[in-house]
């Protein structure tokens, strides 16, 4: 006999364009030599943090405050100088922090998970927390972890999508990241995702 409290619900359609990703989203650690393009960068990059009409995001933001940065640790990435870079989401540009490889770095900063060092590309997710906390006092910490958490769902998908493979990396040393990237402490580090081509 069926429970009176116990609402039997139709099967979802796992036929939709969001099932099929949700599906093939999962946590990859391994990665092959082959580096990623330009264009492949760019689409990442606005799935990530990218602006829609000027003003609205991809993601939500508590007051609309949007305090997330996002740099990228470029290994090998084809027409891009291996380097530091930060992404400018109001003109969809990358702006030179420092050059060269420093995927070691992070990896050692991250307690030296191998798949940071092995990606061609890391995101790295930082927040300049006081442009919310500003607002919403300490409650504003909890809003800037749950937009990383929306954005790095969008990353999640963004890979699933374009046969990427990623995984949330939220044991680093703190400091160490914020170092890696000439930030302060007005900063939290948040979030890093390391980018490959599955094996
Ligand atoms: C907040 C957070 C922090 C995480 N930190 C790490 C990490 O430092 N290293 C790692 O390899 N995976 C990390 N993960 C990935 C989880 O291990 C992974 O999501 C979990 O095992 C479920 O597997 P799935 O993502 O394939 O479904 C983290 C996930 C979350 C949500």
């Amino acid at each position: 006999m069926i429970e009176l409290s116990t609402v039997k619900l139709p099967s979802p359609d796992m036929n939709k364009l969001l099932a099929h990703l949700l599906v093939k989203r999962k946590s990859i650690r391994k990665y092959g030599k082959d580096s990623v393009d330009l264009t492949t960068l760019s689409q990442l990059l606005w799935y990530t943090y990218g602006l829609i009409d000027g003003k609205r995001r991809v993601v939500p933001s508590a007051g609309a405050t949007y305090p997330v940065e996002v740099y990228v640790v470029v290994k090998n990435v084809v027409g891009l100088e291996p380097g530091i870079y930060k992404y400018n989401e109001y003109n969809h540009t990358l702006e030179l922090v420092k050059q060269g490889d420093y995927s070691r770095e992070l990896a050692r900063a991250c307690l030296d998970q191998s798949w940071v060092r092995n990606a061609v590309l890391n995101i790295v997710l930082v927040a300049r927390y006081e442009k919310t906390t500003g607002w919403y006092g300490e409650r504003g910490f909890r809003y800037i972890y749950m937009e990383a958490g929306h954005i790095g769902q969008n990353i999640y998908l963004a890979a699933a999508e374009m046969g990427l493979g990623t995984v949330a990396v939220g044991a680093f040393n703190d400091e160490e990241v914020l170092g890696l990237l000439g930030l302060g402490e007005e900063y939290i580090a948040l979030y890093v995702f390391p980018i490959g081509k599955p094996p």
